[in-house]
C-alpha cells in the first residue's frame, strides 16, 4: 500500500490525555470551537484583539483588514512596528532578559548560551555594523549562512534596521545564489567562510565567490563574513569585511526602527510550477503575529520549555519557529548546527536528553532515516536515551505515513506526547491545519483541523465546494495575516499563482489536494497538484529541474522530470532524457546520468540530483507534441501501463525508458 493510499483507510484516533488537556492554553475542543466562533463571528474584532494582545505596536493600527485591492490584502496598515524589538527588546526588564534565549550545539557538540540580553547587544551591534555598510530600511540583503546563533543574529540585524532579508539555503548552488541576488536587487550578502557538516569544513564563502563572479549583481556592495572556522577565504578588498572587521568599533545598542505593518520583513524563493522560483514577500505585521500565535496555539509553549525546531534557516520553518516564534515567545531553544546521523544516527535523541528538550519539530524525512537507523543498528534507537522530558512532539514539510507517525508516537514520544502535524507552506508564513496538543485528537497521517479564523475547504476545479469524503483541491477561503503578500517583482504571478480566476479570484489555491474525513471533518494532505515536487520535505519544481537539464546544450536534447512515491525520502527526482548523441546503455549511460546528476547539482543543488535518469530515443508524445507525463509517471513508478496511449506518437518508446540503468 502507498502512503497515501495508508492514510486514507487510517482511522485511530490518539486524544490528548486529561492531563494534557487540563494544563494546556488551549484547553480541550470546546476552547477550540470557541475560538473559530469568534472568529467567524467577527473576523475582523477577532485578529485585531490577538494582534493588539501579541504583537508590541510602536503605532497602534486602527483599521484591521483592507480588502480594497484584493488578492493584494493589507493588515494592520497603518500600524508601526519593529519585528526585532518584538523578539528582543520586549523581553529587557522582565524576567525573560537573563533567560537564555538560544542554546547552540555546534557539530562536534560543543555547546554555547547566549541569554536574551546578550542576543539584544549582540543584534544591536551587527546592526549598527550594517548601517555602517550603508544599508538602510527598505534594502534586500542575502542571508547565505551556517546554523547557528549568528544566522539568527543576522536576519534579526536586517529586522532591526528595516532591510529585507533573503535566506538562501546553504545548499543552494552559485547559479541559484546569483538569480536570487539578481531578482531581490541585493545589496548586501552575509555569509561564512565555511560551514560545519557531519565533521567536514564546507565553503559557503567561495560559493558568493562564484556567483558573484558570474556578473549580473550589480546592486551588490559589499559582502560580510562570519569566520566560523580558523581556515582563510578568499577576501575581495573593499567589498569583503570579515565580521570582526565589520563589528570594530559598533555601538551594542541600536534602536529600532519602526516600520508599517506591511514593510517586507523578508522575501523567501521557494518553487512554483513554472519558471523560476518565487520570492515569496512576506509582511512585519502580520506574519510577526502569526510567528508568536502559533507558538501559543500550537506548541502550547511555556516559560520553562526547551524548544527545538531542526530545520534550517533557510526554509520558512527555519525562519518562523527558529528565528522569530521562539523569540517573540520569550522561550529558550536550541539550535544545531549539524546533521542527524554525526557522529551517529543517535544524536537527535541524545541531544533531547542532554538539553531535556520538551518541544520537539521535525520533518517525516529525518523520522524516517532515523526510523531505518534504529531498525539496522540498535544502538541508536531512541529506547537508549532518556526522552522523559518531551511533551509535545511536531512534524512538518510533507505528509507522514501512519507507519512512521506511530514509530514516532511510541519510541520517541512515549505514547504520552501529542504529535502536532502542522501543515503549512513558504506562503502561509506559519501553521494553518494542525493539532492544538491540548484539544484536538490526533489521527496518525492527518493534520486535522484548521486553526481558528483559517477557512480552509476542499473545493473542485470551478471553485466549488466538495462534500466530505471526497478529494479537492486545498484553499483558503478568506485571507489570513501572515499570508504571502506578493511575490517580489511579479504581482501577476502572484494572482495567477494563488487565486487563479477560474475559481473566481478570491480563494487562496494552496497547490495541495486535500481530503476531508466523512465523520470528523479532519483533513488529509494527499500531496502537490502541480509541478511540485516534495523531496525529503524540500520543495522543487520539476520544470526548474528539467530547464537546469536541458541547459546543458553540449548533450541534452530534451528532458521531462516527474516524482514517484520513495520510502525514504517521500518523493524522488527522475528525469527522462533525450540526448543530443545515440541512447547510451550500460556503463556508459550510468557515467552520463552521473554527469547530469553533478550538472543538476551544479545549476540548482545537491538537493534537485535526479535519483533516477532514464534514456530514450524520444519522449512519449502526443500527436500534436505534447509530452504525455502521465505515462512518464507511470513508467517511473514501475507501474504497468494502463492509460490509453492510442494517441501516442511512438508508443515503442516506453519500453526502453521503463529500463532502469
Ligand atoms: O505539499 C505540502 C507540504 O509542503 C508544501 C509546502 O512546502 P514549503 O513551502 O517548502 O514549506 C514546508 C514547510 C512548511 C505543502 O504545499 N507539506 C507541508 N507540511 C505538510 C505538508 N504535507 C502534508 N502534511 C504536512 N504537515
Amino acid at each position: 500500500m502507498s502512503a497515501i493510499e495508508s492514510v486514507l483507510v487510517e482511522n485511530r484516533v490518539f486524544p490528548p490525555s486529561e492531563a494534557i488537556v487540563k494544563a494546556a492554553r488551549i484547553s480541550g475542543m470546546p476552547a477550540y470551537e470557541a475560538l473559530c466562533k469568534e472568529a467567524e463571528q467577527d473576523f475582523e474584532g477577532f485578529w485585531a484583539r490577538l494582534a493588539r494582545e501579541n504583537v508590541v505596536w510602536n503605532k497602534p493600527f486602527t483599521k484591521t483588514l483592507d480588502e480594497s485591492k484584493a488578492p493584494f490584502y493589507k493588515w494592520f496598515e497603518d500600524g508601526e512596528l519593529n519585528a526585532s524589538a518584538n523578539c528582543l527588546d520586549k523581553h529587557i526588564g522582565t524576567p525573560t532578559e537573563n533567560k537564555t534565549a538560544i542554546v547552540f550545539e555546534s557539530d562536534d557538540g560543543t555547546v554555547t548560551r547566549i541569554s536574551y540580553k546578550e542576543l539584544l547587544a549582540k543584534v544591536s551591534r551587527f546592526a549598527n555594523a550594517l548601517k555602517a555598510q550603508g544599508i538602510k530600511k527598505g534594502d534586500r540583503v542575502l542571508v547565505y549562512m551556517p546554523m547557528g546563533v549568528e544566522g539568527v543574529v543576522a536576519m534579526q540585524a536586517c529586522a532591526r534596521i528595516g532591510a529585507t532579508h533573503s535566506v538562501v539555503f546553504g545548499g543552494f548552488s552559485a547559479k541559484s545564489v546569483q538569480e536570487r541576488i539578481i531578482d531581490a536587487g541585493a545589496v548586501a550578502v552575509i555569509t561564512a567562510n565555511f560551514q560545519m557538516r557531519g565533521g567536514k569544513e564546507l565553503g559557503l564563502k567561495s560559493i558568493i565567490d562564484e556567483a558573484l563572479a558570474m556578473g549580473g549583481c550589480d546592486t551588490l556592495k559589499s559582502v560580510l563574513v562570519y569566520m566560523r572556522t580558523a581556515t582563510p577565504c578568499n577576501m575581495v578588498a573593499g567589498r569583503d569585511k570579515t565580521f570582526d572587521e565589520a563589528l570594530a568599533g559598533q555601538s551594542d545598542e541600536c534602536k529600532p526602527e519602526p516600520v508599517g505593518a506591511e514593510h517586507p520583513l523578508f522575501i523567501l524563493y521557494t518553487s512554483g510550477s513554472t519558471g523560476k522560483p518565487k520570492g515569496v514577500q512576506h509582511s512585519t505585521g502580520g506574519y510577526l503575529l502569526w510567528a508568536k500565535l502559533t507558538m501559543d496555539w500550537t506548541f502550547d509553549i511555556r516559560p520553562e520549555d526547551l524548544f527545538w525546531c531542526t530545520a534550517d534557516i533557510g526554509w520558512i520553518t527555519g525562519h518562523t519557529y527558529v528565528c522569530y516564534g521562539p523569540l517573540a515567545a520569550g522561550a529558550t531553544q536550541l539550535i544545531f548546527e549539524g546533521i542527524p546521523t554525526f557522529p551517529h544516527a543517535g544524536r537527535f535523541w541524545q541531544m533531547i536528553e542532554k538539553h531535556k528538550v520538551s518541544i520537539f519539530y521535525t520533518a517525516p524525512t529525518a523520522i524516517r532515516s532515523l526510523i531505518k537507523a534504529a531498525e539496522t543498528d540498535e544502538k541508536v534507537h531512541p529506547k537508549n536515551w532518556d526522552l522523559s522530558s518531551l511533551r509535545i512532539l511536531g512534524t512538518v514539510g510533507e505528509p507522514i505515513n501512519p507507519e512512521a507517525w506511530m514509530w514516532y508516537h511510541r519510541n520517541v514520544g512515549g505514547e504520552r506526547c501529542p504529535i502536532v502535524d502542522t501543515f503549512w507552506q513558504t506562503e502561509t508564513g506559519g501553521h494553518v491545519i494542525t493539532p492544538l496538543p491540548g484539544a484536538t485528537p490526533t489521527v496518525p497521517g492527518s493534520c486535522t483541523l484548521p486553526l481558528p479564523g483559517i477557512m480552509a475547504a476542499i473545493v473542485d476545479e470551478a471553485g466549488k465546494d466538495i462534500p466530505n469524503g471526497s478529494g479537492g483541491m486545498l484553499v483558503i477561503k478568506r485571507p489570513w495575516p501572515s499570508m504571502i503578500r506578493t511575490i517580489w517583482g511579479d504581482p501577476e504571478r502572484f494572482k495567477k499563482s494563488y487565486f487563479p480566476e477560474e475559481m473566481g479570484g478570491k480563494l487562496y489555491l494552496a497547490g495541495d489536494g486535500a481530503v476531508r474525513n466523512a465523520d470528523n471533518a479532519y483533513f488529509r494532505i494527499t500531496g502537490r497538484i502541480d509541478d511540485v515536487l516534495n523531496v525529503s520535505g524540500h520543495r522543487l519544481g520539476t520544470m526548474e529541474i528539467e530547464s537546469a537539464l536541458v541547459s546543458k546544450t553540449d548533450l541534452v536534447a530534451e528532458a521531462a522530470v516527474v516524482g514517484r512515491p520513495d520510502d525514504l525520502t517521500g518523493e524522488a527526482v527522475c528525469a527522462f532524457v533525450v540526448l543530443k548523441r545515440s541512447r547510451p546503455t550500460g556503463e556508459e549511460a550510468k557515467q552520463i546520468a552521473n554527469e547530469l546528476r553533478n550538472w543538476v547539482a551544479k545549476e540548482i543543488g545537491p538537493i534537485a540530483k535526479p535519483k533516477d535518469i532514464r534514456f530514450g530515443d524520444n519522449l512519449p508524445k502526443t500527436r500534436s507534441g505534447k509530452i504525455m507525463r502521465r505515462l512518464l509517471r507511470s513508467i517511473a513508478k514501475g507501474e504497468a501501463i494502463t492509460q490509453d496511449i492510442t494517441t501516442l506518437e511512438n508508443p515503442a518508446i516506453l519500453e526502453q525508458l521503463a529500463e532502469k540503468l
